[in-house]
């Protein structure tokens, strides 16, 4: 395995990393919260006393729109995040390491086997919530919400955007910021949208969200773009 070198801070976030390697590539990566635990298996890098954790952009849309190029990265230390689809929490985790111990991520999922294995990745991370829910219906768990300064959305179902848009409704501070994974399978979305894809962003802009950016996040996920919007509200 090649040895790091050298850290330094993303431009677009002084929270994400790039971790130089003594082969001459990088990498992204995020502090580890819980240093020597992996969540899925990523690369360990321990630089001047600290351990930064691989942040893999073939397993994580958000990785894969940061190396895309997406104009910000709206994530501080402190946000409070609503993560809805957080699966086995791989995206979750470096999140949790960027908002830092005084920020928190709650994350819903409503799949049982795969709860269980969130929950033994978050087990360890004091920042992270797991909430057991379908995020369809965001009245059953805003008992254990409060605001939020950004909502991260990747549950792959066709009704994405009108949960988005209810959610947002519930929980999201006006200025608030939105991730959103959408299917979007040509090269460029921005020439050749598909129908779904058109609708979503309606839905989107229809429930208060101004459109900041869009990547496609080839070659790192051949299938999806990432939205990032605005919440006005
Ligand atoms: C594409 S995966 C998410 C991957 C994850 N964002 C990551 O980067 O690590 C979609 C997840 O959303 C969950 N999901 C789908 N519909 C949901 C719903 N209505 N409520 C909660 N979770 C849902 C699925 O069970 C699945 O685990």
């Amino acid at each position: 395995m090649s040895l790091p070198v050298r850290v330094s801070e993303h431009p677009l976030n002084r929270h994400i990393y790039v971790v130089e390697l003594e082969d001459g590539s990088s990498k992204l990566a995020t502090l580890n919260m819980v240093p020597g635990k992996r969540v899925y298996g990523e690369k360990l890098y321990n630089i001047a006393g600290n351990e930064y954790r691989e942040w893999v952009p073939y397993r994580s849309k958000l990785a894969a729109a940061i190396l895309r190029g997406i104009r910000s990265v709206p994530l501080r230390e402190g946000d409070k995040v609503l993560y809805l689809g957080a699966a086995a929490g791989t995206t979750v985790s470096h999140v949790s390491d960027v908002v830092g111990k005084s920020g928190r991520v709650y994350g819903v999922e409503f799949a049982p086997r795969v709860m269980r294995d969130f929950l033994l990745v978050v087990r360890d991370r004091s920042n992270v919530l797991p909430i057991f829910a379908d995020a369809r219906k965001p009245w059953e768990y805003a008992h254990l919400l409060e605001l939020v300064d950004v909502l991260y959305v990747d549950v792959a179902q066709p009704e994405q955007a009108s949960l988005t848009a209810d959610n947002a409704h519930h929980f999201l501070k006006p200025g608030g910021k939105l991730f959103f994974a959408i299917k979007a399978r040509s090269i460029d979305v921005t020439q050749e949208p598909t129908e779904v894809y058109k609708r979503e962003i309606d839905t989107l802009k229809r429930g208060g969200f101004e459109i900041i950016d869009v990547v496609h996040l080839e070659p790192y996920d051949k299938d999806h773009a990432m939205v990032l919007a605005e919440y006005r509200g």
